[in-house]
């Protein structure tokens, strides 16, 4: 955990308007002073992100939330009860204190409560609402370790805080839970089902649900520098003199590929969540040609890792039927 004195100097950072990268319990993120749109344009431009793509604000506690943008529509607050601090994005009209650069010009907002002490330190410590998306360049993999972010950003940021690999390893659920039903808008660490117990059915829309509706409509995202395939079913043999990386959910491929990074021997979904991104960090230093990756079982956090894969991957291949998870 990044020690006391680092917090209070990252805060200050914060106020005075600088980038501060941070630990949560999902990925690292890449902070600015969500009050401050001088401060939310350096993330844009630190990313290379396309301006009509929103941060997530970040804040200290969930009592901060209707102290920001007053009485909260009831399933919204019951989620935020229910689930803060943790690992879900929720959707909410955009306080007139918080500069539209923030949102993209949309008039709501989406903002979560990191459940990791350090980053909620640092936000509190800094006394404003923190913007916040994952610390890496704009559709390339999201960093779990601090390293990733320094090697994927480097000066661009000013003070880089060190928490060790995050917890989830994958980015948080958001859910629109303004209207009459749930809309899940990207499936993340909360996992589905999770949300349902909690508030009865969800709609996942189509696109997050790692099935494209349409070929070409995939934003390519999350992605390594290496193409990446997804393989379903059979794992093909290795190719003699091609140096292929292979992503593994549970066990080892065949002998013959040049690198190859197992999730979870254990089948364990969490598990391979929270090592997602740092093996295809990984994979992708490892100078081979291509990477291909086979899915984790169609449940729980296993959707948000398929999620991922899919997006990660330059052509889609269909699921297999889903494989019990070991447990
Ligand atoms: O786990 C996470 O959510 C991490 C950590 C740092 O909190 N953050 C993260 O941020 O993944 P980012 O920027 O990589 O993804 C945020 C996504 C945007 O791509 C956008 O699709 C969605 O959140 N979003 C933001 N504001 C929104 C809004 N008002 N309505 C709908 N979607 C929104
Ligand atoms: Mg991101």
């Amino acid at each position: 955990m990044p020690a006391e004195r680092g917090i209070a100097e990252a805060a200050a950072v914060l106020r005075a308007g600088g980038l501060v990268a941070f630990p949560t319990e999902t990925v690292y993120g890449l902070g600015a002073n969500a009050l401050d749109a001088r401060a939310a344009a350096r993330i844009f431009e630190a990313k290379a992100r396309p301006s009509f793509d929103p941060l997530i604000t970040h804040l200290a506690d969930a009592a901060d939330l209707p102290a920001l943008v007053g009485t909260l529509p009831p399933p919204v607050a019951a989620l935020a009860e229910r689930f803060w601090p943790g690992p879900l994005t929720l959707i909410v009209d955009r306080p007139a204190v918080i500069p539209p650069i923030v949102t993209s010009g949309l008039d709501t907002m989406a903002v979560r409560v990191p459940d990791e002490a350090s980053a909620r330190a640092l936000i509190r410590s800094a006394g404003v609402p923190v913007a916040a998306p994952s610390a890496n360049r704009f559709g390339q993999l999201s960093p779990t370790r601090a390293e990733h972010v320094v090697r994927g950003l480097g000066a661009a940021v000013d003070v880089v805080l060190d928490g060790g690999p995050t917890r989830c390893g994958i980015e948080s659920t958001i859910v629109d839970a303004r209207g009459p039903q749930a809309v899940v808008l990207r499936l993340g660490a909360l996992p589905v089902e999770e949300l349902i117990a909690a508030i009865g059915p969800v709609t996942v829309r189509p696109g997050s649900s790692g099935q494209p509706v349409a070929p070409g409509t995939l934003a390519a995202h999350y992605a390594p520098r290496t193409p990446l395939r997804v393989v379903g079913g059979v794992v093909p043999e290795p190719v003699g003199g091609v140096r292929r990386g292979f992503l593994a959910f549970r066990e080892r491929p065949a002998a013959g590929y040049a690198a190859v990074e197992v999730l979870s021997p254990a089948g364990d979904l969490t598990e391979a969540a929270a090592r997602l991104f740092d093996a295809l960090h990984r994979l992708d230093a490892a100078g081979v040609t291509e990477i291909l990756a086979e899915l984790a079982p169609d449940e729980g956090i296993g959707r948000a890792i398929n999620d991922r894969l899919g997006r990660a991957a330059a052509t889609w291949s269909p699921p297999p039927p889903a494989r019990a998870a070991g447990r």
